[in-house]
């Protein structure tokens, strides 16, 4: 969506905090031992106080209220019994509706100890969403920030995971336009002053896509490499965009 109001900016500044506080809540609990599904039910009872709807839940009807995906899975994953161990790339994605307004974010957490390649991938994931974020400027193309989180990517010797780009949000949870995590030629779209998107680098060691897991949800890598992707919804401006999910 694009910004029209002081109302609209309310909403999403509110929505925002609520998905960050969220996040940021699930990282703190987080422990070696405990189940994703446990790990998901505490961002779950936030998001529930907070008066927010968990945006899986309802756009997609996805049997769990937060995103948790562990190593290989790259996305989508599905809270449950899995427990979470030392040594794993988990990763945590939130997004939620209040008042009508959506915001979407998420973070690699490397449960430590982790191996050096692991944490040198979590370390590139946020990097790169970094990069992305000051690249981003109205009146740009949107395949700035593509390009700039492609090259931090490249430069450590990991790969974009290419079918799953980053988004519009706001009205929904995914809006126009795609926001790839790497320069797309064929893409046309221009950065506009108030545009909510997602700033969301998918990355892998060696891995450039995804499939689709038999449970009909998980997206994971083909050949087993571990995945990791920080996210941000933010509001496109003529300076630094507006970090709505941060909230530390
Ligand atoms: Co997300
Ligand atoms: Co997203």
């Amino acid at each position: 969506m694009i910004v029209e109001s002081q109302q609209d900016m309310a909403g999403l500044v509110r929505v925002g905090k609520v998905v960050g506080t969220a996040l940021k809540r699930m990282k703190e609990a987080v422990r070696p031992g405990m189940t994703t599904g446990e790990l998901d039910a505490i961002g779950a009872e936030f998001l529930r106080r907070e008066g927010a709807r968990p945006a899986p839940i309802v756009m997609y009807q996805f049997p769990g209220s937060t995103c948790i995906s562990i190593d290989d899975e790259a996305a989508h994953g599905i809270p449950g019994r899995r427990v979470i161990k030392v040594g794993d790339l988990l990763n945590i994605d939130v997004s939620a509706e209040l008042d009508g307004y959506f915001a979407d974010t998420g973070a690699t957490m490397p449960i430590l100890p982790v191996s050096a390649l692991k944490q040198k991938l979590a370390d590139t994931a946020y990097q790169a969403m970094q990069k992305g974020i000051q690249a981003a400027r109205a009146g740009q193309p949107v395949n700035t920030i593509g390009r700039a989180m492609e090259q931090v990517v490249r430069g450590a010797g990991f790969r974009v995971i290419r079918d799953l780009p980053g988004h519009g949000v706001g009205r929904k949870l995914h809006e126009p336009p795609n926001v790839p995590g790497f320069f797309n030629p064929r893409l046309r779209d221009k950065l506009v002053e108030g545009m909510v998107i997602t700033i969301e680098p998918f990355v892998s060691t060696k891995a450039n896509r995804i499939y689709t897991a038999p449970d009909k949800w998980t997206l994971k890598t083909p050949d087993g490499s571990p995945a990791a992707q920080y996210e941000h919804t933010v509001i496109i401006t003529r300076g630094e965009p507006i970090l709505l999910t941060k909230v530390d």
